[in-house]
This record gives structure tokens, C-alpha cells and sequence, in this order.
């Protein structure tokens, strides 16, 4: 059977940071989908999805902190966050993901950046 192909599936989305939210058994018990479609819906809002500045989207299976979560780790900066209700979601992106802040109140490793 043949692989599906699309011309679009041979290139690297743009994005400035990557996000990886965790959609694990235990996160999607904290209401990790809710979180992701606050997110993608913020980011859409924002014109950062998939843009040069912007953000690329990623859904993960277990990053291990579970009782943590939901989890959403972001790169380049290495934070670690616990999303824990739309209005958190709307603050990771106002505030880190547009603005370039990282959300010290949000974050799991406190020491990072
Ligand atoms: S299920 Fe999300 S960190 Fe384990």
C-alpha cells in the first residue's frame, strides 16, 4: 500500500518556538485537549501558527511529570509548564509564546531561563 504524500508533508513548518503539549492518558484527564484547542485557537487568533515568529504546534504522548500536568514544554527556552485551565492557556500565549515572556507563575522548573 502506498504511503500518503502531500507536497506540504516535505517541508519544515516556520516557527521561532516549538511547543509540545502533552496529550497522555493522564493529561488528557486534566483536560489537556481543552488546553490544546485554547492554545491552537490563541495562536490562530494571534497569527503565530506556523509563522517565522510564531509557534509550531505539537501534541506529545506521556513527557513523564504526569502528575504535573497537563504538561507543555517549550523550546528554545526549555520551560516546563503545567497548563492547568483555559485562562493558563491564554496566558502561555499571550505572554510567552507573543510577547516573549516566559510565565514564571506556570512554570515547573522555576529556574529556567
Ligand atoms: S501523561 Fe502527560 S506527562 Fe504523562
Amino acid at each position: 500500500m502506498p504511503i500518503p504524500s502531500k507536497p506540504e508533508w516535505s517541508h519544515i513548518p516556520a516557527h521561532a518556538r516549538h511547543v509540545m503539549l502533552c496529550t497522555g492518558p493522564r493529561c488528557t484527564q486534566r483536560g489537556a485537549q481543552q488546553v490544546w484547542k485554547v492554545v491552537r485557537n490563541e495562536l490562530l487568533a494571534a497569527q503565530r501558527m506556523e509563522t517565522a515568529d510564531g509557534v509550531l504546534l505539537t501534541r506529545t504522548h506521556c513527557q513523564f511529570p504526569c502528575n504535573l500536568g497537563p504538561v507543555a514544554t517549550v523550546y528554545p527556552e526549555r520551560c516546563w509548564y503545567r497548563i492547568a485551565s483555559a485562562d493558563d492557556a491564554r496566558r502561555l500565549v499571550r505572554e510567552h509564546l507573543v510577547a516573549g515572556t516566559p510565565v514564571s507563575a506556570l512554570l515547573l522548573n522555576g529556574d529556567t531561563p
